[in-house]
């Protein structure tokens, strides 16, 4: 589409609809108290504009429900797989592709072929279920970034890029105890910032030299390559789908959590070149996702996959997704609220620790924001923050907090409008305005680990 006028609209239309959960604010008062103050413990019809996630809670377009219609649920050798082998080969250029039911089954699979003594896997940076399965067999996930990359305020084009120096020295000092260097593109931990092409294949010629595999963390490589077309030099006259095929083929393999730029509510990815690795995946693959042409799925499930990494690279459609992105960002920077910068891929991240001054770390500055936004707006976003990754003192002090207090608030995939957004935003400015009274949190029971997810909290 040539875009004449100054709006980038949603390039579709709306064909099914959804009611959202529309509540008073004294009902969300009570729904959060009984919650205990903990986002997570909210049910669905509680809340009015999802901003939990962007995984598996997109819309899927017309042609991929026609597609699980002829899905080919055969358990072995079913038509759907092949459709999908050979979308993704066309796409990737990889040898093997394995399906699995989410991007985490990848992983564990991936993980427990390579692992071995004293394993060391270096990555841009590893994403939370990327670190734990490393960490699960045995292994140390180092996390690579430029120091500059690290400032939330720095506003950089390629803030995922992987510091090379640091890759080399890393490369070195362990050897033979690194089995690969996994490259996460676009970066979400560091709050979806993309990797250029310039590092991809810095990336891969050291890896190359070092005789260790190159692999990715694919989970959202459309939003990556779009940022290689706006941001990268000589890239702009590519198309984003030439793009993606060259940082797939740059790689030995890659996992894939499909319920990104996947398009799909539920699916996973693990394809390799190297043929002894596949095939010692595919054995492990048995034991718990089932047989490797369906890896966890319906013969549906592979089939609206296998159309959403067809859709997914529609410049249209990731214009639209990148402008949303922004649009959010460009109007609460206008409201002065502190953010990450530039805007990521799939959220926008708000600086907690900024924008409530007056608590610390330790009282949860973005719980409060997040429990804030629901209250005001019925809007619910995430806690990336000590809660999520600070850990209590042994020695009953204030826990060991996070290095940044930041709220979440990603977008799910062409399924919210610009008045969506609108509202999103007022409700947000009413928290601002407000920010000088409120109050911190304190845990009253939680878990030793992963105590996001169910911890139950009291306002202060
Ligand atoms: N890799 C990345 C970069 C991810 O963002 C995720 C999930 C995974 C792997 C794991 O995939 O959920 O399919 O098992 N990210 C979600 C999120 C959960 O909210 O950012 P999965």
């Amino acid at each position: 589409m040539e875009h004449r006028h100054r709006t980038i609209i949603e390039p579709f239309r709306i064909k099914a609809v959804e009611p959202l959960g529309i509540t008073t604010r004294d009902e969300r008062e009570v729904a959060l108290q009984d919650a205990h103050f903990n986002p997570f413990l909210l049910r669905g019809e509680q809340i009015l504009i999802d901003l939990l996630t962007d995984s598996g809670t997109g819309a899927m377009s017309a042609q991929q429900w026609a597609s699980l219609m002829i899905g080919d649920e055969t358990y072995a050798g079913s038509r759907s797989f092949y459709r999908l082998e050979a979308v993704v080969q066309e796409l990737t250029g990889c040898k093997h592709i394995i399906p699995t039911h989410q991007g985490r089954a990848a992983e564990h699979i991936l993980f427990s072929a390579v692992a071995r003594p004293g394993m060391v896997v270096p990555s841009n940076s590893h994403f939370d279920t990327t670190r734990a399965n490393c960490e699960f067999f045995g292994g140390l996930a180092l996390d690579l970034l430029y120091d500059e990359a690290m400032d939330p305020r720095a506003d950089l084009p390629f803030k995922g890029d992987i510091d090379l120096g640091k890759l080399r020295e890393a490369l070195t000092t362990y050897g033979d105890r690194v089995p690969c260097v996994i490259v996460t593109i676009t970066n979400n931990r560091g709050g979806g910032q993309p990797v250029s092409m310039a590092n991809l294949r810095a990336t891969r010629d050291m890896c190359r030299e070092f005789g260790v595999k190159f692999l990715l963390d694919a989970a959202r490589f459309a939003e990556n390559a779009w940022f290689i077309k706006q941001r990268e030099p000589s890239q702009e006259h590519r198309s984003a789908r030439e793009i993606a095929q060259e940082m797939f083929r740059l790689a030995d393999g890659f996992t894939m959590s499909a319920k990104k730029d996947g398009l799909v509510n539920i699916g996973g990815l693990l394809c390799l070149n190297d043929d002894e690795l596949a095939d010692n995946c595919r054995t492990r693959l048995i034991l718990t996702e089932g047989f490797p042409t369906y890896g966890g799925l319906a013969g549906r499930d592979l089939e609206a996959l296998a159309t959403g990494l067809e859709e997914v690279l529609d410049e249209d459609y990731l214009a639209y997704r990148q402008a949303s992105i922004r649009y959010l960002f460009d109007r609460l920077d206008t409201l002065g609220v502190p953010m990450m910068r530039p805007p990521g891929g799939h959220a926008v991240y708000i600086d907690a620790a900024a924008f409530y001054p007056q608590i610390p770390a330790w009282q949860y500055p973005g719980l409060a924001l997040t429990n804030q936004l629901y209250i005001e707006g019925g809007v619910r976003g995430v806690e990336v923050g000590t809660v999520m990754f600070g850990t209590q003192d042994p020695q009953g002090g204030h826990d060991v907090c996070a290095p940044l207090e930041l709220v979440r608030l990603t977008f799910p995939r062409r399924t919210y409008t610009q008045s969506h957004v609108d509202y999103l935003i007022e409700s947000l400015a009413d928290v601002f305005a407000h920010r000088e009274t409120a109050r911190g949190y304190r845990i009253v029971k939680q878990r030793p680990i992963l105590r996001g997810f169910s911890a139950w909290f009291e306002p202060l």
